[in-house]
C-alpha cells in the first residue's frame, strides 16, 4: 500500500473526493503545484488577502497553512530567497474551522496541469539514472 500520492492540489483544486478515498487507506496527499503554479489570480484571492492581514502573514503563507491543516504534504517551488524563508514560516498561526470553510468555497475545480497521452507515455518510459545513486 503506498503511503503518499503526489497529485495536483491547491485551493482551486483541493481533491476533496480523492482525499475521502485516500483517508480510508491512510494515504497522504503530497500537493503538486501547491500554489497553483504561482497563479496570481489564486494567490491574490480576497480571502487570502484578508487572512494574511489578520495573521500578519503573506497570502502564500496562508495557502500553505491551509495545506498543512488539510493534512497535505507541501513542497512549494521558489527561486526567491525571501519566498523560500516565508514558505517555511507557517507554524506560528492556525486558521479557524470557519476560515478553512471560507477557503473551501473558492474551489473552482480548476487544474493547471493537463498531461496528454504522449507525456504519459514519456513518463512510462523514464529510466533511473544510475549515476545519481552514488
Ligand atoms: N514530480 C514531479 O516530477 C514534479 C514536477 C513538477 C512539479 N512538481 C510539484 O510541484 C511543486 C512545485 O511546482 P511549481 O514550482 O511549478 O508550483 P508551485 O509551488 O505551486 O508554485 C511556484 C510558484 O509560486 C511562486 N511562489 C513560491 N513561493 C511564493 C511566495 N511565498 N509568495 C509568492 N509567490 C511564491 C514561485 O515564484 P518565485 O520563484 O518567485 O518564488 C513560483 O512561480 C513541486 O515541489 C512538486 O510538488 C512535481
Amino acid at each position: 500500500m503506498p503511503a503518499v500520492i503526489q497529485v495536483e492540489a491547491h485551493p482551486y483544486y483541493p481533491q476533496d473526493e480523492l482525499k475521502e478515498t485516500l483517508k480510508k487507506n491512510k494515504i497522504v496527499v503530497q500537493a503538486w503545484y501547491p500554489l497553483g503554479h504561482g497563479d496570481k489570480e489564486l494567490i491574490r484571492e480576497n480571502v487570502f488577502t484578508k487572512l494574511a492581514e489578520k495573521y500578519g502573514k503573506t497570502n502564500a503563507q496562508v495557502i500553505l497553512r491551509w495545506h498543512i491543516q488539510q493534512g497535505n504534504i507541501v513542497i512549494p517551488g521558489s527561486k526567491n530567497a525571501e519566498h523560500i524563508k516565508d514558505n517555511a514560516n507557517i507554524f506560528d498561526f492556525s486558521l479557524t474551522d470557519e476560515e478553512m470553510k471560507e477557503i473551501a468555497s473558492i474551489n473552482k475545480n480548476k487544474r493547471y496541469y493537463y498531461p496528454n497521452p504522449s507525456i504519459v507515455q514519456g513518463y512510462a518510459k523514464m529510466e533511473l539514472d544510475e549515476s545519481l545513486d552514488s
